[in-house]
């Protein structure tokens, strides 16, 4: 594992720490881009209050919910779904980049769940219109393009935005796991990203 790293349960015996589950949905697409790029996938993420990109869900307290009943109710506040979240979507813990030394340390938990077409698209209905969270502590749902063009379109210019935590690496491993870019073409969108960067 890589550093900073931990199972989901040394993260749950760790007690003094702090909790926060997110959770990528994808799915599977026929839509084309121009009628002609391929989509292949829908993967959401959310605009968050601070003007950083992060991935819907938030903080949970174990002693209270369990990790995926807190994923599922941060779900319905920022999305407005109910979108049931199980230990089998549960991907990556780890500990939070940088916490201050005045609070407890914060154990970041990453799911990632597929589902259909139809229902992503019930999910940005539902985030923009009925969601509690919206227009607060949720700016709006975002689709990631996965596709890239040599121009740095797509792909390496959203990947030059800012994230919170580690949202951006979360969304690279979870890209390369699931199969959604082939290493080769993440490879090309990183070095086509630090080039819009400089
Ligand atoms: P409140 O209801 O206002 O407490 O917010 P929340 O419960 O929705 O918490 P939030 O989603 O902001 O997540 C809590 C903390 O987790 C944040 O302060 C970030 O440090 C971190 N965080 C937020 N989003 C992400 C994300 O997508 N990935 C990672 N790794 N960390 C995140
Ligand atoms: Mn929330
Ligand atoms: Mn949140
Ligand atoms: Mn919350
Ligand atoms: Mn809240
Ligand atoms: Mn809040």
């Amino acid at each position: 594992m890589a550093s900073g790293q931990l199972s989901r349960e040394e993260a749950l015996m760790r007690s003094h720490c702090r909790h926060a589950c997110h959770v990528m949905l994808f799915s599977d697409t026929k839509a084309q881009l121009f009628g002609r790029t391929p989509m292949r996938h829908i993967v959401l993420m959310q605009m968050r209050f601070d003007g950083l990109l992060g991935f819907p869900g938030g903080l949970v307290n174990p002693s209270e919910e369990t990790l995926e009943a807190g994923l599922t109710r941060e779900l319905l506040e920022e999305l407005g779904v109910a979108l049931p979240v199980s230990v089998e979507d549960h991907v990556a813990s780890c500990f939070a980049p940088t916490s201050s030394p005045s609070s407890s340390r914060l154990i970041l938990h990453f799911y990632v769940k597929k589902i259909e077409e139809e229902q992503i698209k019930e999910v940005e209905r539902a985030a923009a219109s009925t969601a509690t969270d919206h227009g607060h502590e949720v700016l709006g749902m975002v689709r990631v393009p996965i596709y890239s063009f040599k121009s740095g379109a797509g792909l390496p210019s959203f990947l030059s935005h800012s994230f919170i935590g580690n949202a951006r690496s979360q969304l690279l491993d979870a890209l390369l796991r699931f199969k959604l870019v082939t290493p080769e073409e993440l490879h090309r969108a990183l070095t086509q990203s630090v080039k819009i960067h400089a």
